[in-house]
């Protein structure tokens, strides 16, 4: 495509916009904002280059991210970039360190340290107009937001598309997922040279030739559009931001901020995982005493219907039954899980809902189903049921009875909702304007507004939201400590839906991959793995499916399979009910992205350690250390580990359960079978008993 920048400034001054890395290459005459981290490692400079204001990100010293624009096109205003000028501050940048406590999470403690700096942009001429960068600079990744200033020729801020630019500087590897197809955010991740990307959905992963690992994303998406990316040329990503039904993307009135683009930059794949970056660009919890939010492990009325044994919609196989409910009850309390999902518990299921759910009642129940009933049943049994909304995708019949509907979880003690939105990606349907039918993207700023509203309308009533089919996670669980989970990938039920089912490095991509976002409900924990309906398997072995309850991370972690599964298998099953779903400590011991992943997690309450390790279809021997664990004390290591001849596709049952004492200072060989995995158990010894 013809560039008219590149016709205006000529082939060299182009250049030195995009071609940074060569040293000696010229550089714009403008001022350069400087700003650097704590320890010196990541650098962020602001500049103009023809006519632009452009950043660029070195890393001790070196271009990571070359100049890349900045700036916005208006909705008939013109664009808010080109002759934009850099003013230079008057104060040095200021530095933040502080620590501060999450309320559940992947460790308790986080350190916020960083170096800031506003950078003012005006135009001279014409209409005048200001725009403001804030720019954070941390040792593992950098944010930037605009700030709109309110001024008189530009208080109704309507945008038409952003401008910024990623423009990532040596040659790169890419884990993506186009933005913009059927099924959107469901899609098997490709990996590719990123010179071959498309269109990709945030967060994007990059490797550089140089094993640099990169994160692209944003933090805090509150009342904006999302943004993916596009690629322009070479490795040259641009951001745009996912259109509204009104022939704009974003409106806003001045002064506001936008929400964060991020950045992080990393040596490892480990590191990459382990940065708290999203979450420091998020503001505090606003929510103040949550005391009230209760991380948990929970079961469903839901694999049943993936089986079809059982069905969503009423008739003789509906799932959502007092008799069933009552059984997956005494289930859940025999075996200590918090929680209970019921699905098709309501009207509506009877008809084509997906993309229609017009017909969705969310306060009336089937008539077997004996909603209050079935909350003191299980009350009484100290097992908190799940509710259910899904919305097919209509956010006026939802919106219209949210309020009623919560209420009525709140009166029967439902502290916990599942929402769901299964509508195509642009199918979101709503009347919010002048009464007429719209369709929004999920990623629109019309529902980044919809999914909050959702989420603060749920914390008045003191209930937690686990949403489906939901927008991005941009770490607002720091803010809005109620949302505890989010699907927005594709999950397990893949595997029984089958088109086609998830390849054996899916878990291996989602981790460096969504899982960046933040907590996904992915249901681990099949044990029934092969004929899922005639057409699925599910492509891992028993020992990955355990695994996985400590690699893929979520407060809310649900036991997917149907009882009968776990009943025939109570020995793999007691690592589903011993493990966790909320930490004090998360450290990353081995990791290449995509390729396979070993993390052990602290648990929050009990001086036990977990360790997750999980493969793509290759085997693997990884080594590793027990450093993590507390020097000197004695731990009974419970190994659930693939046996000689396991294989995710030819023997995914063959596993061995052992246990052993451990001490720090020991070493472990994981044998991690094709599509494999180990999950261990360490559990500390009391300090009295120690050898
Ligand atoms: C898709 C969700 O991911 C799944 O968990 C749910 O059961 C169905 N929609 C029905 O709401
Ligand atoms: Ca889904």
């Amino acid at each position: 495509m013809k560039n008219w920048l590149l016709v205006l400034a000529g082939i060299s001054a182009f250049s030195a916009v995009r071609a940074d890395s060569a040293p000696g290459t010229a550089l714009p005459k403008a001022p350069t904002v400087s700003v650097s981290s704590p320890n010196q490692v990541l650098t962020v400079e602001v500049t103009e280059s023809d006519g632009f204001p452009v950043y660029r990100v070195l890393r001790f010293g070196k271009p990571v991210i070359g100049y890349s624009h900045l700036g916005f096109v208006l909705k008939d205003a013109g664009k808010l970039a080109y002759q934009l000028h850099v003013v230079a501050p008057t104060e040095a940048p200021h530095g933040v360190d502080e620590t501060w406590e999450q309320p559940w999470g992947e460790r308790r403690y986080i350190r916020n340290h960083y170096s800031e700096q506003t950078v003012r942009l005006t135009e001279p001429k014409g209409l005048r107009r200001e725009l403001e960068v804030i720019v954070r600079v941390y040792d593992d990744g950098i944010g930037f937001r605009y700030a709109f200033p309110d001024q008189p020729q530009l208080h109704d801020v309507v945008i038409a598309d952003e401008l910024t630019e990623f423009n990532i500087v040596d040659p790169a590897t890419a884990w993506w997922m186009p933005w913009g197809e059927s099924h959107d955010t469901e899609l098997v991740y490709q990996r590719t040279a990123l010179s071959e990307l498309s269109t990709s959905h945030t967060p994007l992963t990059l490797r550089t030739k140089d094993h640099v690992h990169i994160e692209i994303h944003e933090a805090a998406l509150v009342d904006f559009a999302g943004f993916y990316v596009q690629r322009i040329d070479e490795q040259h990503l641009r951001a745009h931001l996912v259109p509204a039904s009104e022939g704009w993307a974003a409106r806003r009135t001045a002064p506001f901020k936008t929400p964060w683009r991020m950045i992080a930059i990393t040596d490892s794949a480990g590191a990459l995982y382990e940065s708290n970056l999203e979450l420091n660009l998020n503001d505090p919890n606003v929510l103040g005493d949550v005391s009230w939010i209760q991380p948990g492990k929970f079961l469903g009325i839901w694999w049943e219907m993936f089986h079809e044994d059982w069905t969503w919609a009423s008739g003789p196989k509906h799932g959502a039954t007092t008799e069933h409910a009552k059984r997956y009850i005494d289930f859940a309390a025999k075996h200590h899980f918090r929680g209970l999902l019921i699905e098709g518990w309501n009207v509506g299921w009877d008809s084509e809902w997906a993309g229609d759910g017009s017909s969705f009642s969310f306060t009336e129940a089937y008539p077997d189903f004996d909603l209050p009933a079935i909350a003191a049943y299980a009350r009484a049994k100290g097992v908190h049921i799940i509710g259910h909304h899904e919305t097919g995708g209509d956010i006026s019949n939802y919106e219209a009875q949210m309020g009623s509907a919560f209420d009525l979880y709140q009166s029967l003690g439902i502290d916990a909702v599942k929402t769901g939105y299964v509508a195509d990606a642009d199918q979101i349907h709503h009347k919010a304007v002048l009464g007429a039918n719209r369709t929004e993207w999920h990623d629109s700023q019309y529902m980044a507004n919809h999914y909050l509203t959702v989420v603060k309308e749920a914390a008045k009533r003191h209930i937690m939201i686990d949403s489906h089919e939901p927008i991005k996670d941009t770490g607002l669980r720091r803010t809005y400590p109620n949302w505890l989970a989010r699907e927005g990938s594709r999950g397990q039920e893949y595997n029984a839906f089958g088109v086609p089912v998830n390849p054996p490095e899916h878990e291996t991509n989602l981790v460096f991959t969504r899982m960046l976002g933040g907590p996904m409900d992915f249901t681990p924990g099949i044990f029934d793995l092969k004929h899922i309906r005639p057409c699925c398997s599910v492509p891992t072995t028993l020992m990955k499916q355990l695994a996985l309850y400590v690699v893929l991370y979520s407060p809310v972690t649900m036991a997917a399979d149907r009882i009968q599964a776990y009943e025939a298998r109570p020995d793999a099953f007691k690592f589903i009910e011993d493990v966790p779903t909320d930490w004090s400590e998360t450290h990353v011991i081995n990791a290449e992205v995509g390729d396979y992943v070993t993390i052990v997690r602290k648990d929050r309450h009990t001086d036990n350690w977990y360790l997750g390790s999980i493969t793509d279809e290759n085997g693997r021997l990884l080594p590793i250390s027990l450093g993590f664990l507390e020097p000197g004390r004695h731990y009974r290591a419970e190994i659930y580990r693939d046996g000689a001849k396991a294989h995710w596709d030819q023997n995914p049952y063959d596993y061995v359960i052992e246990s052993r004492d451990v001490t720090s200072t020991e070493k472990l060989e994981l044998r991690l079978a094709p599509g494999g995995g180990e999950a261990i158990r360490f559990v500390a010894e009391p300090i009295a008993k120690q050898h």
